[in-house]
């Protein structure tokens, strides 16, 4: 058992600080000395007694020190007025006249302007969606490695923020169905954020745009898509460009590939800079099932790519970053 006078040192310092001062009559330690009175052989008592008393006393006056400095204490009203007078000033903080788009929606809205005049449908992507749509309705097999290519986020839930805007492909496919059963054809292009696990530097983000299409009719070619792209691209830059591809790998397409331009000499290329812009390929036969569109009957292709990539080779800007950074330097650039 501790000492009386190191248990009277010890609440005396506490009660000192605390805004309930006389709680802390309740302490263990204290109940402990008052018990220990009992248990002690009768001579000793009175003079331990005695001690037990003069702490309680001590005590007793410290706490009605402390409750009556607490009451009087003064607290400083807050002025919460403001510092001017809002009736004859102006607020003078960020008007509204210097505020401006952030380039990536200026772009994003130009890249769909392009593709609604090709005769595009446009729909914006989730920010939150399902293993379904990631990958099941995509023709990702269960445990599939391809399906680790995409480094996804997974909430506790088992939700998946996209990490590619084609989870949108079979809501398109679904909704266009009708469309094609009356003899038309399926156009459309999905827009939006995606995630990835990614570790930033000057190239990746976590967070980017994408823009995806998809076209389903009973004859789609492949041919129609590289004059679709290109067409999109030249419009983009305002200029004609070399494209090409390269074979690539894509579950929910066959064939897949990679398009390509070269970089303009208007933006600093030089001859045989190719940039990789997307990846393509007709529609893969389960993903248009997964649909309920008979592959057999109809053909599609599709495409997806990056908003920030387009965006960069147009501006010459050199680091990825620059778009979620806020910073006002960078931005006004683009007012
Ligand atoms: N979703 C792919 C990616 O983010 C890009 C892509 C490739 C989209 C081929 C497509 C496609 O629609 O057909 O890497």
């Amino acid at each position: 058992m501790q000492n009386i006078e190191d248990i009277c040192k010890d609440l005396l310092a506490r009660i000192a600080l605390s805004d309930n001062p006389r709680d802390l009559l309740k302490v263990p330690e204290l109940k402990q000395l008052y018990g220990a009175i009992k248990t002690m052989p009768p001579e000793e008592r009175g003079d331990y007694g005695k001690q037990v008393n003069e702490l309680r006393t001590t005590l007793d006056s410290a706490i009605v020190k402390r409750e009556s400095d607490l009451e009087n204490a003064t607290v400083e009203p807050l002025d919460i007025t403001a510092p001017w007078d809002i009736n004859s000033q102006p607020l003078g903080l960020l008007p509204t006249e210097t505020g401006a788009q952030h380039p990536l929606t200026l772009e994003l809205e130009n890249v769909i302007d392009i593709f609604t005049r090709m005769g595009f449908d446009a729909v914006e992507s989730r920010q939150i969606d399902d293993d379904e749509h990631m990958f099941g309705t995509l023709n990702f097999p269960e445990n599939h490695p391809a399906r680790d290519g995409y480094d996804t986020f997974r909430t506790e839930e088992g939700f998946i923020p996209p990490a590619h805007t084609s989870t949108m492909q079979n809501r398109i496919l679904k909704a266009g169905k009708s469309k094609l059963e009356a003899g038309g054809q399926i156009a459309a292009v999905s827009y939006g954020r995606v995630f990835r696990n990614e570790d930033v530097d000057a190239t990746h983000e976590h967070t980017f745009y994408q823009c995806e299409g998809v076209f389903v009719s009973r004859d789609a070619t492949l041919g129609q898509m590289l004059g679709t792209l290109r067409s999109f691209f030249e419009t983009y830059y305002g200029q004609k460009l070399e494209v090409k591809t390269q074979p690539g790998y894509f579950p929910f397409t066959e064939p897949s590939l990679e398009f390509l331009i070269e970089k303009p000499e208007a933006l600093g290329g030089k001859a045989e800079e190719w940039l990789e812009m997307l990846g393509c390929g007709m529609i893969h036969p389960n993903v248009l099932a997964a649909a309920d569109i008979d592959p057999n009957v109809y053909r599609g292709f599709a495409w997806g790519g990056g908003i920030e990539r387009l965006v960069m080779l147009k501006y010459g800007i050199e680091d990825l970053r620059h778009f979620e950074s806020g910073k006002l330097k960078f931005l006004r650039k683009f007012a």
